[in-house]
């Protein structure tokens, strides 16, 4: 039978589309081209034009059959493990680390896939969980994943995957996290933490609440600017205080929620939710997307008798230098808070702590690790610190978090590989030795 897809049907079609699911059909497939695909849906040959427009302006797009057959013939499903490395790196090394410094393995971080199609990202991130838990064990997550496309959630729940879907990841992970099913690769599924599917339409549903991450990547490019902004206003509204949110590169140039502060690095972009205090100043500038800038130090009044903080500093810095410890130990008794010390201060103070005062210089670590999660030398000396007091489980687990973040770290590889030696535990002690043979 020939589908008569005259103008007006034609532009009726495409408005519900975009009304219902956000997409921009013109952007996609020209009249020729639908029509081809009319020909292989059912329901279009056998209902009158208004009654297939009915059926499309009051069914449920991610449950009645022709819209999953229109969802499946428009092709946007295209997906694929470590897709975007560079922006998976940022998750990695800034995103959760930072998550995981903010709820102090005390609350679930939440992190959701929106628009995962056949479930690649989810998994990728199930993936990138399970690194960051092994340097930090005691964190917990939550994944939820959602798709408009019944077909493509079925897929994902099953995680089996034609091998180039994996075709980027590196072999390790590929060993570990996958295998052979016939002529197939199953993501283990069940050596992650999980990941719950859901099926929901970004423009029409209500959106779940409190994440702590949300990526939605390739979902936009088939979207009209004006949807997009809707979606991104509600997404902005599903993430915590301090949570980010992750979309593709270059997907979106309109205007951003001002709650969301853009961060800009070199391959990507991250979004995180800033609450702006209502005083009275920020009030008057409530429309602006300014952000916040840092304190300068020199900026701080004076404290203690008459010093500020710049002049504390500076005394420190010279005191360090001459090695003049009832110096350092009176400039310390003036800091009114270690919050205003800069990174070069707290080094300082700690390393003059090390020698006897190591009680002290403790928490100094511990705090330079909150404020600079990514920073190896607080772990590190933090490591130092617990060996040398014999505590050996807290310095095995501060070395392990310095070769995390960097696996060519000589003195931490060396120094874990002793403890372990000294603790018997001879296997370990050999994994780290192959890790690093190239300092042994
Ligand atoms: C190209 S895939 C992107 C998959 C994955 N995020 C990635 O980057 O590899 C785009 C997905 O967006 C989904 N999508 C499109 N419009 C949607 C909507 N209104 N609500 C939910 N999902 C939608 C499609 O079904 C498709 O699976």
């Amino acid at each position: 039978m020939v589908i008569d897809l005259d103008m007006p049907f034609w532009q009726q079609i495409q408005s519900i589309i975009e009304k219902k699911i956000g997409i921009d059909l013109s952007a996609r497939v020209n009249r020729e081209h639908f029509e081809s695909i009319c020909k292989r849906s059912n329901l279009i040959q056998k209902l009158k034009k208004e009654e297939y427009i009915a059926l499309l302006e009051t069914a449920n797009p991610s449950h009645h059959p022709e819209w999953v057959f229109l969802l499946d013939a428009l092709n946007v499903s295209e997906s694929f493990f470590f897709r975007d490395k560079k922006q998976l790196e940022l998750i990695e090394n800034l995103v959760l680390p930072d998550l995981v410094r903010q709820k102090n393995n005390l609350e679930i971080i939440k992190v959701w896939s929106a628009g995962c199609s056949t479930g690649q990202e989810p998994y990728t991130l199930a993936i990138i969980i399970e690194k960051i838990k092994r340097v930090f064990p005691d964190s917990k997550f939550i994944i939820y994943a959602s798709d408009i496309n019944f077909h493509s959630i079925k897929i994902a729940a099953e995680a089996v995957y034609h091998p180039w879907s994996v075709r980027i990841s590196d072999p390790v992970l590929l060993d570990d996290f996958f295998e052979k099913k016939g002529e197939k690769l199953r993501f283990k599924s069940e050596k992650t933490t999980s990941v719950h599917f859901e099926l929901t339409n970004l423009i029409s549903d209500p959106f779940p609440k409190n994440f702590d991450l949300i990526l939605c990547r390739n979902v936009f490019i088939y979207m009209k600017q004006e949807y997009i902004q809707r979606v991104i206003e509600k997404f902005s509204e599903s993430i915590n205080p301090n949570g980010y949110l992750l979309i593709g590169h270059a997907e979106y140039t309109g205007k951003m929620p001002k709650v969301l502060e853009t961060m800009l690095f070199a391959n990507s972009v991250i979004y995180k939710k800033v609450i702006y205090k209502s005083t009275p100043s920020n009030l008057a500038s409530e429309n602006s997307t300014t952000i916040p800038k840092a304190i300068n130090p020199t900026s701080i009044k004076a404290v203690g008798k008459n010093e500020s903080i710049f002049e504390l500093e500076t005394r420190l810095e010279k005191s360090c230098k001459a090695g003049n410890q009832n110096d350092i130990l009176e400039i310390y008794s003036k800091i009114p808070s270690i919050e205003k010390l800069s990174s070069k201060s707290l080094l300082c103070f700690i390393k003059s702590f090390m020698t006897n005062q190591k009680q002290k210089a403790i928490p100094l670590c511990e705090y330079w690790i909150e404020r600079e999660p990514l920073n190896t030398q607080p772990y590190f000396l933090l490591a130092q610190i617990f060996e040398s007091i014999g505590k050996f489980d807290s310095a095995t687990e501060s070395y392990k978090k310095v070769i995390y973040l960097n696996p060519t770290h000589k003195e931490s590889i060396v120094s874990l590989y002793q403890l372990y030696k000294r603790n018997n535990d001879l296997e370990s002690a050999m994994k780290v030795k192959k890790m690093g043979s190239q300092f042994f």
